[in-house]
């Protein structure tokens, strides 16, 4: 069956309609007449596969990776990189009106320098033979030799990693690597079979013979069991910021966009001057430690013990002496925040969102004046602007930072300020 795509939907679909009911087909663009056959038919919608493309738009180019639509890793390779940030920039504000029934422009776009070779970490999965990621929507490996988002130096493990897995009979089901500006990294294998874990010659010497120099830590982890060899953290440096981050650490991906992305959180903090900063959901202090030199006291919170301590020693490693921290989940961390009473606060939580029960407490909070806040959901961004808003916040500026290029994610800095 044929249908015309309109537009594109916040993860990457397109969206055409059959007898009026919205059918989500993936790899397509707007304007596109496709023939698709639906693969999955719910009451509401249709989700389609493209048997092929009728009329391709003037925007569609051949992806350059081989695997791509075989991998699930990107949706976005079908159209070049100006074109992508254009369309997420309209979804950003279509989900800003739909959900949040706010009508903005976004006052500033961010593109990545280079829309290729940007991650610093990766999750490989392995089945024995394959290398890879997951099929799209399955759970079979692709077997990949390159892949075009990941900084050069993760590719080129790609190959010895695999044939050292092989040599001693290790099959982790996930591989996870996170890679340094200086090009260090710390290598974490989970092991779903607790047994693998007998397996494991105890020697990070045979991994840098036969891997690469460039592993400063590897852990090997299963349920019951884990082993440690080397360090279990590399340092990240950002400018004059030097962050620590440990494997089990959260931390930016994209090696372009975090230098713009913390100055960003800066040029808010040069233009609206803060006494009491609150960083909630804050990583390794990712902003509360260049927030340090800004603002007279800041406190970081944060729910994974892992980045805790990492954000804890990252307050020595920058000079700092009027930055906390406290492990503690959001929602819990409540009691926190009004005893702290921030002027500012930045938010940047997980996917999910900040949600009303964390909004509606902060917002009692009389001194707060603003808050900044990180989104790399546009939808629950939408929701929680709306929160503020009912509870007196108005929306003064949203700006979007292409973290992810190739890929449908979208992430976006707003301002808000109590009216
Ligand atoms: C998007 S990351 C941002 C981290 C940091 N701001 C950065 O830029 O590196 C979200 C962080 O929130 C933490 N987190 C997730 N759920 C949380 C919760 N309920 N309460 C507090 N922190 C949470 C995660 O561990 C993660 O470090």
């Amino acid at each position: 069956m044929k249908i015309k795509i309109e537009k594109i939907a916040y993860g990457g679909f397109g969206i055409g309609f059959l007898d009026s009911k919205p059918c989500f087909v993936p790899y397509t663009l707007p304007e596109e007449e496709v023939e698709v056959r639906i693969t999955k038919e719910k009451k509401d919608y249709n989700e389609c596969k493209v048997i092929q493309i009728i009329n391709p738009s003037k925007i569609r180019v051949n992806p350059p990776c081989k695997y791509y639509t075989v991998c699930g890793g990107c949706d976005f390779q079908h159209t070049d990189y100006t074109n992508q940030i254009k369309i997420k920039t309209e979804i950003l504000k279509e989900q800003l009106l739909r959900i949040g029934k706010i009508k903005t422009d976004v006052d500033e776009v961010i593109p990545s320098e280079n829309p290729f070779y940007y991650r610093n970490r990766v999750q490989f999965k392995f089945d024995g033979k394959n290398f890879g990621f997951y099929k799209r929507d399955s759970h079979q490996t692709v077997d990949i030799e390159e892949c075009l988002l990941l900084k050069e130096d993760i590719n080129q493990l790609i190959k010895p990693l695999k044939k050292f897995l092989i040599k001693y009979g290790l099959q982790p089901s996930n591989i996870h690597i996170f890679s340094n500006t200086k090009d260090e990294k710390v290598i974490k294998f989970i092991f779903s079979d607790d047994s693998q874990i007998l397996n494991v010659i105890p020697k990070i010497e045979i991994i840098h013979e036969e891997v690469s120099e460039d592993i400063k830590g590897v852990s090997f982890e299963s349920k019951k069991n884990r082993i440690d060899l080397g360090q279990k953290s590399i340092f990240y440096m950002v400018d004059k910021y030097k962050f620590r981050v440990s494997m089990d650490s959260f931390f930016q991906v994209n090696i372009y966009q975090i230098p713009k992305l913390i100055k960003k959180v800066e040029e808010i903090l040069k233009q609206n001057l803060s006494e009491r900063l609150l960083d909630f959901y804050c990583g390794v202090g990712t902003f509360s430690i260049p927030a340090g030199f800004y603002v007279k006291d800041v406190l970081g919170i944060e729910l994974n013990e892992s980045a805790v301590k990492d954000a804890k020693s990252n307050i020595g490693h920058n000079g700092l002496k009027n930055v906390r921290f406290l492990k503690a989940k959001a929602e819990k961390g409540i009691k926190y925040a009004l005893d702290f009473k921030p002027d500012t606060i930045i938010f940047d939580p997980p996917r999910a969102g900040i949600g009303k029960e964390v909004i509606n407490s902060v917002s009692k909070i009389d001194r707060l004046k603003r808050v900044i806040y990180i989104s790399c959901n546009p939808s629950t961004l939408a929701r929680d602007i709306n929160y503020f808003e009912n509870n007196g916040f108005k929306l003064k500026s949203v700006s979007m930072i292409d973290m992810f290029p190739n890929t449908h994610h979208i992430e976006s800095i707003s301002l808000l300020e109590r009216v």
